[in-house]
């Protein structure tokens, strides 16, 4: 190609390339992806909603998962997919049909591994438009209890204790319900954060002269899930013939066995 073609080809390249650009604007609308969900439940959708003219060539829908590429679907050929979502994904018939304007993961159930960046790509020839999002699946903890032990002869320690929680939960330790400002470990401690998870947080407070409400929450970070557990602490020197007295939950029983050794 002598230079004098090879410029006049460029010049006219770039010319229908800025003519298309107006004409065609290929663009995504919305990625719609739940912000948060409940490790395996479902099915949910992950959609991603645009605009592609009839007359653009070449169009291949991508989905990645953090850095990594998860689906492709080069129409009229059926999507693929790889990745944390492979053997969970399913595309009805119905959302096929509608390549110019959506492609639809539905996943049969979220699982853990799925949380992250999901991104939608949607390129021809002509156009790309990129559109980004995030998912957090949440597993609730398997239990969450707080317990109260002498720390030394004036203080008390008390442990607030999850397991299984994940994403890495918060935890806050309340007296009365009010949260305790001087917590003995600044952050959750947590144990085997890649299977079996365990967290815990304690305080150490002066010993009370009277029962106490201990309250332990567990929380998800980005997410609205919140529980809380309780006990009421009954001192020792209160109920001398029960050495675990700040085992007892909140209840019939234990408000029964206070009355009762009260009267005694
Ligand atoms: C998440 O859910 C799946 C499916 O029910 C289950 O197999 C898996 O053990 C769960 N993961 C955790 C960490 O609980
Ligand atoms: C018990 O420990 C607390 C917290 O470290 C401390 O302030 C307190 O003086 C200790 N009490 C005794 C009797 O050692």
């Amino acid at each position: 190609m002598s230079s004098i073609v090879y410029t006049v080809f460029l010049f006219i390249t770039v010319a229908v390339k800025s003519r298309f650009t107006d004409i065609y604007a290929s663009k995504i609308y919305t990625l719609d992806v739940p912000l948060v969900v409940r490790n395996g439940t479902g099915p949910i959708d992950l959609s991603c909603i645009y605009n592609v003219n009839k007359n653009e060539n070449g169009l291949v829908i991508k989905w990645y998962h953090n850095e990594d590429q998860i689906y492709q679907w080069i129409p009229p050929m059926p999507p693929q997919d790889v990745g944390v979502i492979n053997g969970l994904a399913e595309y009805p018939e119905q959302n096929l049909k509608y390549s110019n304007s959506r492609s639809i993961i539905r996943l049969k159930m979220a699982i853990i591994e799925m949380t992250g960046e999901y991104a939608c790509i949607i390129s021809t020839f002509q156009e790309e438009d990129i559109r980004r999002t995030k998912m957090i699946v949440y597993v609730p903890e398997t239990s969450l209890s707080i317990h109260a032990s002498s720390f030394n002869e004036s203080h008390l320690n008390l442990i607030c204790i999850a397991n299984g929680g994940q994403p890495r939960p918060i935890l806050k330790i309340y007296i009365e319900g009010i949260e305790v400002n001087n917590y003995h470990d600044k952050i959750v401690k947590t144990m085997g954060y890649t299977n079996i998870v365990s967290g815990t947080r304690s305080a150490i407070v002066k010993n009370p002269l009277g029962p106490l409400l201990l309250e332990c929450e567990i929380s998800i970070p980005q997410t609205d899930y919140k529980r809380r557990e309780k006990i009421v602490y009954y001192p020792t020197q209160m109920l001398p013939q029960i050495s675990s007295a700040s085992n007892y939950k909140i209840g019939d029983i234990t408000f029964i066995i206070y009355i009762v050794l009260l009267l005694k």
